[in-house]
């Protein structure tokens, strides 16, 4: 289990590396700040996925309830207000901060920043090319970082998937009203929706 997790993280900074724009830097600067020990590196991606699947499940199954009781725009009302409480408080219960971002915005909060950015830009690589998107663990600016792949499931659709066929004209418009510059729509399953981001407080 420890390679996949080293390869990752030397995609990561190869990456990181290589989106610098200036021309004679020779090594990144997390190289000044002390690396985690591969343990600590294994104990912060466990506690990531566990924040992610836990963050994941609460969400998914209150828009469950919202959707039976008054079907999808009553869940995107709820969506719409009670993400970031929820997602915050389960996040700062582990001493950590939790963004879900991505590249195709329906709110533009959750716009992700340049570490984020080239972390979706990697899994889309991986993607396209057949491989499995493992989450991550990475020191930057001496802080911890998590990140993982949201993908997109069936039951997404009725809210990000393509209009009419998915989305009813009425709830787009809904959708529409409350974000107007809305981009998350027209994913299909298996697509990057986005990812999960946990920076850890220690
Ligand atoms: C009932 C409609 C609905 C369903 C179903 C739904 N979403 Fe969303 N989604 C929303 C709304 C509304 C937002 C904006 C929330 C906010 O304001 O923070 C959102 C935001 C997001 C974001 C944050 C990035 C952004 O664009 O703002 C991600 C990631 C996401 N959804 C993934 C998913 C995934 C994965 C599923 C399926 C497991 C899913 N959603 C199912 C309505 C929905």
């Amino acid at each position: 289990m420890k390679k996949p997790i080293i390869f990752s993280f030397i995609l990561l900074s190869g990456m990181l590396l290589s989106c610098e724009n200036t021309s004679n830097n020779t090594q990144s600067k997390e190289s000044d700040t002390p690396s985690l020990s591969q343990q600590e590196k294994e104990m912060y991606l466990t506690k990531g996925k566990t924040i992610a699947k836990e963050t994941f499940i609460t969400l998914s199954s209150n828009l469950k309830t919202k959707m039976k009781s008054g079907g999808v725009q009553e869940a995107v009302a709820y969506c719409n207000m009670a993400a970031y409480p929820l997602t915050d408080s389960i996040a700062k219960a582990n001493n950590a901060t939790l963004k879900r971002v991505s590249d195709k915005l329906r709110n533009p909060m959750n716009k992700p920043d340049e570490l984020e950015k080239g972390m979706i830009e990697e899994y889309q690589k991986m993607l396209a090319a057949n491989e499995k998107l493992k989450p991550v663990v990475i020191e930057v600016d001496g802080e911890t970082r998590f990140m993982a792949p949201i993908l997109l499931k069936p039951a997404c659709l009725n809210c990000h998937g393509t209009p009419e066929k998915h989305i009813s004209e009425s709830d787009l418009a809904f959708i529409r009203d409350i974000y107007p510059n809305d981009e998350a729509i027209n994913f299909a399953t298996g697509d990057l929706r986005g990812i999960w981001s946990i920076t850890f407080m220690e």
